[in-house]
């Protein structure tokens, strides 16, 4: 591995921070949607937070309480090693309603001292701009990315972003996990939808407005820093077919494509003419304006961001075969591997074939900003959690992503696994479902002391760091 890869760790602003309304906050979308029965239908957009009964719990308010924890939290990285650090600013602290003129100086300030401790302790900060959040007024008000405007929005916000921290961070990714959007739409993009819309339609023009948002997002960041390193991220993972029969590969292909659609825009600068098809027998007209096409196509991205968790599969012959969930993608049960206790399918070898098919695509250095197990952690009477299994799953991963960078030359940036201290679940809003090498005494619930201790993880995924990979 490069002497310089990026070993390190990642979380999101809404999934750690907490002090939702601190320092001048806002709320923001992922603030509205509570733990429980209403949170899948909030999430998919199918329901209006407004709607919602008192008295739910809504796990971002508090989540790990990272803002006060901060500096505890990066001595922790410290300590392990990391050279790198993934986490998202939440929008709402730079803008709390999105429509000020100018940033929040408290949220900035706040960004600003943690960038500034991460460095000390040398670690690079990478930072996504928008991950799962968006000022709710922008929802209440403009129906967020349905919107045109949200392209100005976002780009006064990137732009206060990357003006405030020049000189200080390199690596930047404009939207996380882009392609959410068209799974879940509220958490992914605050979208939700009116009695009688075609909500294809309103997809894929809302897509159309956040691949502008980072195009137009690209082209300020250059003006500022021609050093800048401006990424995309996609929830990957590739498609297998159920069998070997034409239209079980076809239909893989067609959903890799799928699956492809908003970074073969930010990585290629068009849209790809499988989506033009697509849109036209929908009968989708997106709508633009003068020069979009001109903006995609000038303002590329500088490498390819992905979470990776899981393969896919898809059949046409079997349709009753069993199917599970994987980072919210429905998938056909591979009856080559083994699911975690959340049904999420457990395919190492994946991760090189996934990673080979974004390099093959793209021809750009590629960067896993997630990766990594939920699992529901046992405190041992002395206070030690043994998750053997954590270390099994990542260090089977570690090894198939060295393969892909020694055996089959994929260039990469590096590798920051998904939760490196346990947060807030996205998909359940729970904490039982904990990705870290350290744990944090929270429940469920919200109970407990947000006290860090290290699991066994911990010394394992620093030795890992240490040794640049080979101690895997
Ligand atoms: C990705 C998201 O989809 O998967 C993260 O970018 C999320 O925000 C992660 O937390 C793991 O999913 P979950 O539902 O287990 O938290």
């Amino acid at each position: 591995m490069r002497k310089d890869f990026l070993w390190g760790g990642a979380t999101a602003a809404n999934q750690a921070e907490g002090g939702y309304l601190s320092g001048g906050k806002g709320l923001g979308t992922v603030d509205v949607i509570p733990q429980g029965e209403y949170r899948s239908a909030v999430m998919q957009g199918l329901r209006n937070y407004k709607e919602l009964p008192e008295g739910l719990f809504y796990p971002s308010h508090e989540a790990i309480d990272m803002y006060t924890h901060i500096k505890e939290d990066i001595a922790l990285m410290g300590e392990m090693g990391f050279k790198a650090y993934r986490f998202s600013v939440a929008w709402s602290r730079i803008f709390p309603t999105g429509e000020e003129e100018q940033p929040n100086e408290e949220g900035l300030a706040f960004y600003e001292m943690m960038i500034d401790e991460l460095l000390k302790h040398h670690i690079e900060p990478v930072i996504t701009i928008c991950h799962f959040d968006v000022p709710l007024n922008l929802y209440n008000k403009y129906g967020s990315w349905k919107n045109r405007k949200m392209v100005d929005f976002y780009a006064k916000y990137a732009k206060a972003l990357f003006e405030r921290f020049n000189g200080k961070v390199r690596y930047w990714m404009t939207f996380n996990e882009i392609n959410m959007l068209l799974h879940l739409p509220f958490m992914g993009a605050g979208i939700s939808f009116d009695e009688g819309e075609n909500k294809t339609a309103v997809l894929y023009q809302s897509a159309h407005h956040e691949l502008i948002a980072s195009a137009l997002a690209t082209k300020i960041a250059k003006e500022i820093n021609p050093d800048f390193q401006i990424g995309c991220m996609i929830a990957a993972g590739q498609y297998y077919a159920q069998t070997s029969h034409p239209n079980d590969v076809l239909a893989a292909n067609q959903k890799n494509q799928d699956n492809f659609f908003f970074i073969d825009v930010q990585s290629r600068g068009e849209y790809p003419a499988y989506a033009l098809k697509f849109m036209e027998r929908e009968g989708i007209e997106l709508e633009m304006q003068d020069g979009d096409l001109e903006l995609l196509r000038k303002n590329t991205v500088d490498y390819i961001g992905f979470s990776y968790y899981s393969s896919r599969m898809i059949g046409t012959l079997n349709p009753d075969t069993d199917v599970t969930s994987g980072n919210v993608f429905p998938t056909l049960r591979n009856p080559h591997l083994q699911a975690s206790e959340w049904g999420w399918q457990i395919d190492p070898v994946g991760l090189r074939i996934t990673m080979n098919a974004l390099h093959d695509r793209y021809q750009k250095p590629l960067f896993i900003v997630e990766n990594g197990l939920g699992a529901n952690d046992t405190v041992e009477a002395d206070g030690s959690i043994k998750d053997d299994y954590r270390i099994a799953y990542l260090s089977a991963h570690i090894n198939e992503m060295i393969k892909a960078v020694e055996l089959d030359g994929v260039d990469l940036i590096g590798y920051t696994p998904w939760g490196w201290i346990d947060i807030v679940s996205a998909s359940s809003g729970e904490m039982k479902k904990r990705y870290g090498f350290v744990y944090v005494d929270l429940d469920n619930d919200g109970n407990g002391t947000f006290e860090r201790s290290k699991k066994k993880s911990f010394d394992w995924y620093k030795q890992v760091i240490a040794t640049n990979g080979e101690s895997v």
